[in-house]
């Protein structure tokens, strides 16, 4: 956490945007974003899969940041930046159309009616998706609740600035990597749903 995080750290501009290719040297072909990774197997997966990809990877909780560095180091990973704070904050500042594919998998459920509104795919960040994915770019999204599957293709679908792309299904997609929350999901016998959208609109 002190030595490589400064390093790798995204730190929020004082005034305007945050340009996403200027973190990386060689510009990547393009940028992903992951939103809550957890213990950041999935993140550093997909950055080994995809070299020529920068990656944004924004998480709060303190034990999993130091398990995504833990992945970076061992596997001597040069494509990842870590916010280390609420992904919206990043949200906020990332420039229009500037994401070309984004992760929210197995989010927190927040299954009580009173906390329905912390549910990170929901009114209030949707929109917000929508303003930082590029058209065609895709959201990836799985969980293991049930009732939270529902909520988020209810929002998703209402939504005029996403397309459906794979439909809820208990089978993930062919290139899928494997989360830590979702293998103590199946590991406890629940079934998590799987399923992804695309940013409508003109291809730039
Ligand atoms: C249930 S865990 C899943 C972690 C990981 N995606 C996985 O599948 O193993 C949800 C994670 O999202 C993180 N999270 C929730 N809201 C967040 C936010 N606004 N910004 C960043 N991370 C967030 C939590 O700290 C937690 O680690």
């Amino acid at each position: 956490m002190e030595d490589l995080l400064p390093a790798i750290q995204i730190t929020l501009p004082t005034k305007g945007a945050l340009d996403p290719y200027g973190l990386f040297s060689p510009q990547p072909r393009a940028i992903w974003l992951e939103i809550g990774f957890g213990g950041g197997e999935h993140l550093a997966a997909q950055a080994l899969r995809h070299p020529d990809v920068g990656f944004l990877g924004a998480e709060a909780f303190v034990n999993g940041i130091a398990s995504l560095l833990d992945h970076i180091e061992r596997e001597n990973l040069s494509n990842i930046r870590v916010f280390p704070e609420d992904a919206r904050l990043l949200l906020d500042v990332l420039p229009v159309a500037s994401i070309n594919r984004c992760f929210v998998l197995f989010p927190d459920p927040w299954p009580k009616a009173r906390h329905a509104a912390r549910r990170f795919i929901g009114p209030e960040n949707i929109p917000q998706l929508a303003r930082v994915m590029r058209a065609d770019a895709e959201l990836h999204l799985a969980t293991d609740d049930a009732k939270l599957a529902d909520w988020m293709v209810e929002y998703m679908n209402a939504s005029t600035e996403f397309a459906p792309r794979l439909k809820p299904s208990a089978q993930p997609p062919a290139d899928w990597v494997p989360t830590r929350y979702e293998q103590k999901a199946l590991k406890a016998g629940r079934k998590p749903v799987y399923f992804s959208y695309q940013r409508k609109g003109e291809s730039l």
